[in-house]
C-alpha cells in the first residue's frame, strides 16, 4: 500500500502514519465496527467521487443495523470524504471509510465504549490482479456459507462479518483460484468475498438478491441501470449453483474490484469475456470517468 499524506481521523486531517488507534481498541478484539470502500475517478473536470452519497447513506445505515451511534451527519461524511481527496491530491483513489468501537472498555457491552471514524484514502489498482479486467478470473464456489442473516445481518457492511469472506477467499487463494463464491445458508448464490455476481443467459442478465446473503452494492446496483439503458433485460433473483455452470457469461463486481469477467467455476470453462460483459465494463468505464454524460449525477467533484 502506497501512503498518502493524510487521513481524516475523528474530525481532523492527521499526518498517515500518526492515525492509530489503542491495542485495546474494542473493534480490534470483537469486529464491532462498520465500513465503506468508495472510488474517486480522475474525470475532465478534475477527480470526482463516484457515488459518494450512497457510500455515505450505506455506511450510515450499516451502522444502525448493528445499532451503533455515529457522530457525524451525511453532510460531514461527504464533507470530510471530498476534503480528504483534495488534501491528498489524488487523481484517482480508493476510501476507505470506518466507524469502529474504540478504547475505553472492554467486554461485550458496547455501551460504554466510544465510536471513533476514521477515512482513508490511497490509490490502489487492480483488486484481483493485474490483467484481470481483461483476462477474466477463476472463480470456486467455496465450501463456506454466506453468514445467515440471523446469525450477522450482511446487509450491514460490518467488519467482523468479513471474517466469512477472508475464510472462503484464503481457501479459493490456496485452491489456486483467483475468488470465491459462496452460497447462502439455504444454497443459494449470493455474493463472492469482495463482490457482487452477475449472470448472463440467452442475452439476460440475473444477479442474486439481498435475502440469499449478498451485500446490496452500489455498483451492483450501477451494473442493472447500465444495462437497462443498454436495453438489456436484468433481474434480480434467486439463483442456485447450477446456473453458474449454464451460464454463457459471469462477471463479478464491486467497487474496489469494478467489472471482471469470469472464465471458469469450479473449472468448467465459460471461456473468453463475452460480449454482454465487454459492454457493460465499457459503458461503467464511461460513467465513472465522466465521459458519459447521463452518468454524471453519481460523480461528486473533489475540489468544489
Ligand atoms: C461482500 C461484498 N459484496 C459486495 C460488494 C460490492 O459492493 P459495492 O459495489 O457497493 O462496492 C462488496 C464491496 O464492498 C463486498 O465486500
Amino acid at each position: 500500500m502506497e501512503p498518502a499524506k493524510f487521513i481524516w481521523m475523528d474530525g481532523a486531517l492527521v499526518p498517515w502514519h500518526e492515525a492509530r488507534v489503542h491495542v485495546l481498541t474494542h473493534g480490534l478484539h470483537y469486529g464491532t465496527g462498520v465500513l465503506e470502500g468508495t472510488r474517486a475517478y480522475p474525470t475532465p473536470d478534475g477527480p470526482a467521487v463516484f457515488r459518494l452519497d450512497d457510500h455515505v447513506a450505506r455506511l450510515l445505515r450499516s451502522a444502525r443495523i448493528i445499532g451503533m451511534p455515529i457522530p457525524y451527519s451525511h453532510g460531514e461524511l461527504r464533507a470530510a470524504s471530498l476534503e480528504l481527496v483534495a488534501a491528498n491530491g489524488h487523481r484517482s483513489c480508493y476510501l476507505r471509510h470506518i466507524a469502529y468501537y474504540g478504547y475505553g472498555a472492554m467486554g461485550i457491552d458496547v455501551r460504554s465504549s466510544p465510536v471513533g471514524v476514521s477515512i482513508a484514502s490511497w490509490e490502489w489498482g487492480a483488486y484481483l490482479g493485474e490483467g484481470t479486467t481483461d483476462d477474466g478470473i477463476r472463480l470456486m464456489v467455496s465450501s463456506w456459507r454466506r453468514n445467515d442473516p440471523n446469525v450477522v445481518p450482511p446487509a450491514a457492511k460490518a467488519t467482523g462479518p468479513y471474517l466469512n469472506s477472508v475464510l472462503a477467499r484464503a481457501e479459493a487463494a490456496a485452491a489456486g483460484y483467483d475468488e470465491a463464491v459462496l452460497l447462502s445458508p439455504t444454497g443459494q448464490i449470493s455474493e463472492c468475498s469482495g463482490e457482487n455476481i452477475f449472470l448472463v443467459r440467452d442475452g439476460e442478465l440475473a444477479t442474486p438478491p439481498a435475502s440469499a446473503g449478498a451485500l446490496e452494492g452500489i455498483t451492483q446496483d450501477t451494473v442493472r441501470r447500465l444495462a437497462t439503458d443498454l436495453g438489456l433485460p436484468v433481474h434480480t433473483r434467486a439463483l442456485v449453483r447450477s446456473d453458474l455452470y449454464t451460464a454463457d457469461e459471469i462477471f463479478i463486481c464491486g467497487t474496489a474490484a469494478e467489472v471482471i469477467p469470469v472464465r471458469s467455476v469450479d473449472n468448467r470453462e465459460i471461456g473468453e469475456p463475452g460480449p454482454v460483459t465487454r459492454k457493460l465494463q465499457a459503458a461503467f468505464a464511461a460513467a465513472v470517468r465522466g465521459s458519459d454524460p447521463r452518468y454524471r449525477a453519481w460523480l461528486t467533484l473533489a475540489s468544489q
